[in-house]
C-alpha cells in the first residue's frame, strides 16, 4: 500500500493536476441569494470546498436579492442551511467563521441600476480587502423570468466586462435555459449581447455527478469497451432517472414546467450524449462538447404525427410509496387541480449514424415512481450461437449497468456455470461499487461545477448550440402535447412504474423495461 501512495505522490503529473485545481481568489455574486438553491446547494457546496481547502481564503460571496435582510442575518441563515443540507455535518466552527467573513448581502431589485452601482463599489472594496483582484462569478439563481433583466443590467453597468486583461468575469446560468427552442434562442441572444461564450457557464448539475463523469473515463480510458460499444454488439440502451419524491414544495414551478422540460431536455439528454458520443480528440471543453452536439444532431427528428409512437406521457394519481400513502399530483400544493402537466415521460430515440443506426435508446423519467434510481443499461445482443442449448435457459443476455445513483457503481451481468456435475448456466453480476473501491465520500455535483467555473473549465457545462439542439429535438413533442389534451390523466398511481403507454412503447419492440 505504502509503495503505491509514494508512487502517486512522486508523480509530477499528478502534482500538477492537484495544483491546477485550486483557483485564485474570486468573488461569487449570487442573484436570488435568499432562495432555495442558495441554501440547499450553493452555500453547502462552497462551504465544503472551503473545508477541503479547494478554494482559497480570500474567496468571497455577495448575496444579491430583493429581501430586506442585512449581512448578519444572511450569514446566520446560511449557517443554518449548511447545518441542515451540507454533506459534512456538523459544521466545523473554525472553518465556517473564516468562510463567513467573506459573505456579504446586498439588497436590491434586479431592475434597479443603483443596486448594480452599489454592487460595483462593494466588489471594488472586497477586491482590495480580500485580494480577489477583479475576478468575478455572477450566478443566476433567480426564477428564469429575471435572467434577461439581470444580464442586461450587468452589461449596462460594465460589470460583465473584466476590469483588465488579467482578471475575468463569468456568468453561471441555472436551468431551465428557456422553456422551448424559441425562448432558448432568445436567451442565448441576450446573453451573447453582453457576454462572450467563453464567459458563459450553463449549468446542468447531472454533469457534476462523479458517476456521470465516470461514463467518459470508463469508456475512453479503457481499451476494451469501445470495440463493442456499437450497433453490432448492443441490442438497445435504457436510461432511467426515476424519483420517488413528488413536487416537494415546488408545485407552482413544476406545474408550468413538466417532466419533459424539467428532466429530459437537460439531464437525460446529457446522459444520452455521454453514452453515445464518439471519442473526442482531446479532453478540452470544445472537443468534448463538439462530440456531444454531433450526437444531438444525429438523433432522428420526429414529426408531430409520430409523437404518440415514440413518446408516452403520464401523471401520477394518489397511491403509496413503501408504506406511505401519498396524494396525487393534482392534490399537491401549488398545482392546478385540473392540471395536465406530465410528471412522467418515456421515449424511444434513434441515433442515425454509423455507430448506432437502428439501435433504440429508450429513456424514462418520472416522479412518484417506486424508488429513486438513475442508471444507464447497455443491453448486449445474445451470443450468436446457442452452444449450451437448454442449459443456458436461465441466462439473460449480457447487460452492463452504469449506476448513477444510489449504490453508485458499475455492474456487468454475465452467464456462469452453476457448480455441479452437469452444465447449468445462470446469470451472475460482476459488481464495482464506488463506496467500497475508493472508500471516500463523493462530493456533491455543485462542488465540482462551481470549482470548474472558478478555474475557467467549461467542459462540464452546456454550450449554446447544445442547449438549442436539445430543445429542437423536443419541440415536436412539446407542440403535440400542448395541442392534444390528455384524456386519461392521472394515468399511473404513485408508487408504480408509469403509465401503460410507457410499457407498450418498449414491449411492441419485443423488449421490456428493466425491473429496478
Ligand atoms: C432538478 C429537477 O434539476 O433535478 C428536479 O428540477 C429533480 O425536479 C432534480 O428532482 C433531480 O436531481 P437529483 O440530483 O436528485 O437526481
Amino acid at each position: 500500500m505504502s509503495t503505491r501512495t509514494e508512487t502517486l505522490e512522486a508523480n509530477p503529473l499528478r502534482e500538477s493536476l492537484r495544483l491546477e485545481r485550486t483557483p485564485e481568489p474570486c468573488i461569487m455574486v449570487i442573484f436570488g441569494a435568499s432562495g432555495d438553491l442558495t441554501k440547499r446547494k450553493l452555500i453547502p457546496a462552497l462551504y465544503n470546498l472551503s473545508r477541503e481547502r479547494l478554494i482559497p481564503a480570500g474567496f468571497s460571496v455577495i448575496g444579491f436579492a430583493r429581501r430586506d435582510i442585512g449581512t448578519d442575518l444572511f450569514r446566520e441563515n446560511l449557517l443554518e442551511s449548511v447545518n441542515q443540507f451540507s454533506r459534512s455535518r456538523p459544521v466545523q466552527p473554525a472553518v465556517w467563521d473564516t468562510f463567513a467573513q467573506g459573505i456579504h448581502y446586498l439588497q436590491s431589485d434586479f431592475n434597479d441600476p443603483s443596486g448594480y452601482r452599489e454592487l460595483a463599489n462593494l466588489l471594488d472594496h472586497l477586491d482590495r480587502e480580500r485580494g480577489t483582484e477583479g475576478r468575478r462569478v455572477f450566478y443566476l439563481a433567480t426564477p428564469p423570468s429575471a435572467y434577461p433583466e439581470i444580464i442586461q443590467q450587468l452589461g449596462a453597468s460594465g460589470l460583465a466586462k473584466p476590469k483588465d486583461p488579467n482578471c475575468w468575469a463569468r456568468i453561471i446560468i441555472e436551468k431551465p435555459f428557456g422553456r422551448d427552442l424559441e425562448s432558448a434562442i432568445e436567451l442565448n441572444r441576450q446573453v451573447a449581447d453582453v457576454f462572450h461564450e467563453d464567459q458563459v457557464f450553463r449549468i446542468d448539475h447531472y454533469l457534476g455527478k462523479e458517476t456521470v463523469q465516470n461514463i467518459l473515463v470508463f469508456r475512453f480510458a479503457n481499451g476494451i469497451f469501445e470495440p463493442i460499444w456499437n450497433r453490432r454488439y448492443v441490442d438497445h440502451v435504457q436510461i432511467t432517472v426515476s424519483e420517488s419524491i413528488g413536487t416537494e414544495g415546488r408545485g407552482r414551478y413544476y406545474d408550468e414546467t413538466g417532466a419533459l422540460r424539467d428532466m429530459v431536455q437537460n439531464h437525460l439528454m446529457q446522459l444520452l450524449t455521454l453514452v453515445a458520443m464518439e471519442p473526442p480528440a482531446n479532453f478540452n471543453a470544445n472537443a468534448v462538447r463538439d462530440e456531444k452536439v454531433k450526437v444531438l444532431h444525429a438523433i432522428r427528428p420526429l414529426s408531430e404525427f409520430e409523437v404518440d409512437s415514440y413518446a408516452a406521457r403520464g401523471q401520477y394519481g394518489p397511491g403509496s410509496i413503501g408504506a406511505e400513502d401519498v396524494p396525487g399530483y393534482r392534490e399537491e400544493p401549488g398545482v392546478n387541480p385540473d392540471s395536465n402537466t406530465e410528471t412522467f415521460v418515456a421515449m424511444k430515440l434513434f441515433i442515425d449514424n454509423w455507430r448506432w443506426a437502428d439501435t433504440p435508446f429508450y429513456i424514462r423519467t418520472g416522479k412518484r415512481l417506486p424508488r429513486r434510481v438513475s442508471e444507464i443499461a447497455i443491453q448486449f445482443k445474445r451470443a450468436p450461437h446457442a452452444l449450451f442449448g437448454q442449459a443456458a435457459e436461465g441466462m439473460e443476455p449480457n447487460v452492463l449497468v452504469l449506476r448513477i445513483q444510489p449504490n453508485e457503481g458499475i455492474a456487468l451481468r454475465a452467464g456462469a456455470k452453476v457448480p455441479g456435475p452437469t452444465i447449468q448456466i445462470r446469470s451472475i453480476n460482476m459488481d464495482f461499487l464506488y463506496g467500497l473501491s475508493f472508500g471516500v465520500e463523493q462530493p456533491e455535483a455543485y462542488e465540482r461545477l462551481l470549482l470548474d467555473c472558478m478555474l475557467g473549465d467549461s467542459t462540464l457545462f452546456t454550450r449554446s448550440d447544445e442547449v438549442e439542439a436539445a430543445w429542437r429535438l423536443l419541440m415536436p413533442i412539446l407542440n403535440h402535447w400542448a395541442e392534444v389534451t390528455p384524456t386519461d390523466f392521472p394515468n399511473y398511481p404513485a408508487g408504480t412504474w408509469g403509465p401503460d403507454a410507457a410499457h407498450a412503447l418498449i414491449e411492441e419492440d419485443g423488449r421490456r423495461w428493466r425491473r429496478l
